[in-house]
């Protein structure tokens, strides 16, 4: 082409597009290479201690060369490792936002942000998180207002400079089917939807221009497999997780790492409090899958980031069911009203 040096002439101003594509093949290849041995060592230091297992978790990552490869990795959406990061949870004051406040803190996160719409929890965890040595900060924040959302991402930033990684985790059940009241389904899209929408228009323009961050969607299996019952809780999930899918489609793959939760049953205060109440969601719940326990759901969200998932499933049950629904909906369809139908209590 006149005018246009091949690369070999001109190795510090390449026009090349073959030689572009030859080393963005080159180093997804070695990408690839590097994200599969840090997982055989993560799956091996599973079992360890986990401060032996965070350590040996940072060796290969400190390496010059994989760190040259990361900033690479990490613009194609792939690694987001919490170590020195500023991290925000909503919903951190009990259940699974606690635990992902705790775990980012032992992962070497920077600071903490906690909040929730009760202060008093918040600061609860915060004190607990606090005595893993990390800067910790309470923040009374309802994500149903974007005033508050606003008002958090406007604390941490004058806090701490930024917000790395933002885990949208706060949700309400609503307790009822398709007869939910308007109030109940309105508070449903406003906690389980709209929250996510708002923090996504605060926190994102600022991850996207410094081409880094990590926005984390708490949804539910719920979101993808359904679940009798609780009608406004099972359509606002399937919403949240279609909102993660646009989120990544949209933003992912520009440095910056859009993840969704999606647990089955977890031992928190939503979920055992419904128990209680004979709530036909929480038993079916209970009928799907192993109930895990907060810390192992946070493990595995901060794990799933870390390798770069967008899908993240704690339960194997909800990645075979998934499979099964997208082959064959009609068949999934009447297995699943089996096996998450419960006996009237
Ligand atoms: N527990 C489960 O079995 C389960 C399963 C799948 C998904 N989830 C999802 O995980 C997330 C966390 O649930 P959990 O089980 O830890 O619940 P939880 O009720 O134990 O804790 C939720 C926390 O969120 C706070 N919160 C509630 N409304 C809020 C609001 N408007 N603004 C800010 N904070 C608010 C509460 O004060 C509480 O501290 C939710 O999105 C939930 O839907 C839970």
């Amino acid at each position: 082409m006149p005018g246009v040096a091949p690369w070999w002439k001109s190795p510090f101003r390449c026009t090349c597009t073959e030689f572009g594509h030859c080393l963005v093949f080159l180093l997804t290849q070695i990408n690839k290479w590097q994200d599969s041995a840090i997982r055989t060592v993560q799956d091996r230091t599973r079992e360890l201690p986990s401060f032996l297992g965070e350590i040996i978790h940072r060796i290969p990552l400190a390496a010059p060369p994989t760190a040259l490869l990361l900033r690479f990795s990490h613009r194609q959406g792939g690694f987001m490792l919490l170590a020195d990061k500023v991290v925000v949870v909503t919903g951190g004051g009990r259940g699974i936002g606690a635990a992902l406040a705790d775990q980012a803190a032992a992962a070497g996160a920077r600071a903490v942000v906690v909040a929730d719409i009760d202060l008093a929890v918040a600061r609860a965890t915060a004190q607990r998180v606090g005595l893993r040595g990390t800067a910790v900060e309470a923040v009374r924040a309802d994500v149903g207002s974007p005033a508050d959302l606003d008002e958090l991402a406007r604390r941490t930033r004058e806090m701490f400079g930024f917000v790395d990684v933002f885990f949208s985790n706060a949700g309400i059940a609503a307790g009822a089917g398709i007869d939910a009241t308007a109030r109940q389904w309105a508070r449903a899209w406003s906690i389980n939807v709209m929250s996510h929408v708002n923090a996504a228009r605060i926190v994102l323009p600022s991850m996207l221009e410094r081409d880094s961050g990590a926005f984390v969607i708490t949804a539910s299996a719920a979101g993808l497999l359904n679940i009798p019952g609780d009608a406004p809780y099972a359509v606002t999930k399937g919403a949240a997780v279609a909102l993660a899918e646009w989120l990544a489609l949209t933003h992912g793959g520009r440095g910056v790492q859009i993840s969704v939760l999606c647990p089955l049953g977890v031992r928190t205060d939503m979920l055992v409090d419904a128990l209680n109440a004979g709530h036909e969601t929480a038993r079916a719940v209970v009928a799907s899958g192993p109930v895990l326990e907060a810390d192992e759901v946070a493990r595995c969200a901060i794990e799933g980031v870390a390798e770069g998932r967008f899908l993240i499933l704690p339960q194997a049950q909800t990645a075979t069911a998934y499979a099964e629904k997208a082959a064959d909906p009609e068949g999934w369809l009447a297995r699943h009203r089996r096996a998450t139908a419960v006996p009237a209590s």
